[in-house]
């Protein structure tokens, strides 16, 4: 089987990124990761990806005199490792609308709630002010406008009576960390592509969405 070359990029902690090297383990998962970019040097996430033997690059964005620089920094690490799909994984960077062009349909992003409701950060605080009982996580293709995009997975997670935002937000991760590698599998796969704005290949039996959170460790 030939593996997908991905490259990740990260911002810090890099708990997703650790849910895709270990998935990327299996020997029969499409993908396999290349590169790891963090435009912050000390991200913690670097560690992970060294300790798993995958070559790193910190790009500090404040090296760079523009949003354009650093994305064409960016850009020429990715094709020097000829990465051909690009997941994010907490980085915490709007992007150029030039680099959602040059990855187009070929860009994941994961986000802490079920889209379209709540983009943005501080996700789970205004999950909880909203008094929503249902919220989740979802994996979407890259588009300008942040947190949005055709969506190829979500998962849902019950809010609980007494949640705060820290057991919220441990709850969602723990879902996270199953859905990515399982939306990075059917897009590496061949399973999902997108047309036009729309995500299909939905009739596969791999790719039946989790209606409630996937199992949970
Ligand atoms: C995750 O909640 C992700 O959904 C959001 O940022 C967080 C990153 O966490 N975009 P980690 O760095 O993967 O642990």
């Amino acid at each position: 089987m030939t593996k997908k070359r991905v490259g990740v990029l990260i911002s810090g902690r890099g708990s997703n990124l650790q849910a895709l090297i270990d998935a990327c383990g299996a020997p029969d998962f499409p993908a396999k990761i290349v590169l790891v970019v963090s435009n912050v040097p000390e991200a913690q996430g670097l560690v992970r990806a060294e300790l798993a033997g995958i070559p790193t690059a910190a790009i500090n964005h404040k090296d760079y005199p523009s949003r354009e620089a650093f994305a064409a920094a960016l850009d020429q690490a990715l094709h020097s490792e000829e990465v051909e799909l690009l997941c994010n994984a907490g980085f915490l960077r709007l992007h150029t609308e030039g680099f959602v062009t040059n990855w187009l349909n070929r860009h994941l992003n994961i986000h802490p709630s079920l889209l379209p409701a709540f983009k943005g950060l501080d996700t789970h605080r205004r999950v909880l002010e909203a008094g929503v009982t249902i919220t989740g996580c979802s994996v979407h293709f890259v588009r300008c406008e942040m947190d949005s995009g055709p969506i190829v997975a979500q998962a849902a997670v019950a809010v609980q009576p007494g949640d705060s935002e820290e057991s919220l937000s441990a709850r969602v991760l723990q879902a996270e960390h199953h859905l990515y590698p399982h939306a990075l599998k059917l897009v590496a796969g061949g399973i999902l592509r997108v047309q036009g704005e729309s995500v299909v290949g939905r009739t596969h039996p791999q790719a039946q969405p989790p209606l409630f959170s996937p199992p949970l460790d």
